[in-house]
């Protein structure tokens, strides 16, 4: 397996320049990486209507993967990093143009004030850059319509995680979103060859 090296690693927080780059093109092929967007979008069960946000979209793939079940809907994106706006806007040129995708370059603390009634928000391995995820948790919270769904992926990057470790990480987060006034919390565990990894998910009742 390809070893990514630190300069590269480093960038994952926010992506910027040729590294940054670089980190976005192994985000966009690395088989792990592929299979937890996938993995978290097929536990969202989406339908061709629905109404999507993506927090910490990077390189765009899961933006593509939603573009193409959600037909007769809207998805919108979010990142702080310019290059995965770059990135992303390029990997779904397509659905931009035909307005099915809306992307923007901002953090998640300061969402487009336009955006909101999403009938289901996401992250993958996002979570883990917040510095107050309640909080983080109770403004998704308030662009979610009553009994929208939020799911939050976690998968550890660092060699030998093990099950235990993300069950803790599933913990904590389940606790932030109940703090966060979110109900119905389940958490969803697999993993692939690389690594377990979680998904827990939410619904906002009010
Ligand atoms: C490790 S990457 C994951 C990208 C993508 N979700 C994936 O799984 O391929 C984390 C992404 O989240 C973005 N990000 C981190 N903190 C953010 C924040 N506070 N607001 C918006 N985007 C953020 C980074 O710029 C980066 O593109």
């Amino acid at each position: 397996m390809m070893k990514v090296p630190p300069r590269v690693v480093a960038q994952f927080r926010k992506p910027c320049g040729i590294f940054g780059h670089l980190a976005g093109l192994i985000m966009a092929t690395r088989p792990s990486n592929i299979a937890r967007n996938v993995w978290t979008l097929e536990l969202l069960d989406l339908s061709p209507r629905d109404h999507v946000l993506e927090v910490g979209f990077g390189p765009g793939i899961a933006i593509r993967y939603a573009a193409h079940h959600i037909t007769d809907g809207l998805i919108v994106g979010v990142d702080h990093s310019q290059a995965m706006l770059r990135q992303a806007s390029q990997r779904n040129a397509a659905a931009i143009e035909s307005g099915r995708v809306r992307l923007y370059c901002q953090p998640v603390h300061n969402l487009p004030a336009c955006e909101s009634g999403f009938d289901k928000i996401f992250s993958a391995n996002v979570v883990q850059f917040w510095d107050d995820p309640v909080r983080v948790f109770k403004t998704l919270r308030s662009r979610l319509a009553a009994g929208g769904v939020l799911a939050t992926t976690y998968m550890p990057r660092h060699a030998g995680a093990t099950l235990g470790d993300v069950r803790n990480t599933a913990a904590t987060i389940s606790a932030q979103l109940q703090a966060a006034g979110l109900s119905r919390i389940r958490v969803e565990e697999t993993r692939t060859q690389r690594s377990p990894m979680v998904c827990v998910l939410a619904v906002n009742r009010s």
